[in-house]
């Protein structure tokens, strides 16, 4: 799926990551700068943080407790559309995703 990451600038970053990744995996291993990822994936370091282009229809699995309550956690203020990236599955259903890497993980 074509996954977009822009950048604090605006930059844009659009990557095809194939299924059975997450929205983290796929801007770790394509290089993007600004997802960490530093627990690999677990739900258990919020370096993942990404902010949701809200103008999107796509429709993305709901928060569970544990992204909910490490989203709390972020180094960057936690707004209405921010997401964990690593919990983000890529299926064809998510293409044309665009999500904005925050300032700062940690
Ligand atoms: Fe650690 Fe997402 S990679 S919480």
């Amino acid at each position: 799926a074509r996954i977009t990451y822009r950048s604090p600038d605006g930059t844009p970053t659009t990557l095809d990551v194939p299924e059975g990744n997450s929205v983290m995996r796929g801007a770790v291993v394509g290089g993007v700068e600004g997802i960490v990822g530093e627990c690999g994936g677990g739900a258990m370091c919020a370096t993942c943080h990404v902010y949701v282009d809200q103008g999107s229809p796509i429709t993305l699995p709901a928060v569970s407790d544990i992204e909910d309550e490490l989203l709390y956690t972020t180094a960057c203020p936690r707004r209405e559309n921010s997401r964990l990236s690593c919990q983000l599955p890529v299926t064809d259903a998510i293409d044309g995703l665009v999500v904005d890497v925050p300032e700062r993980q940690v």
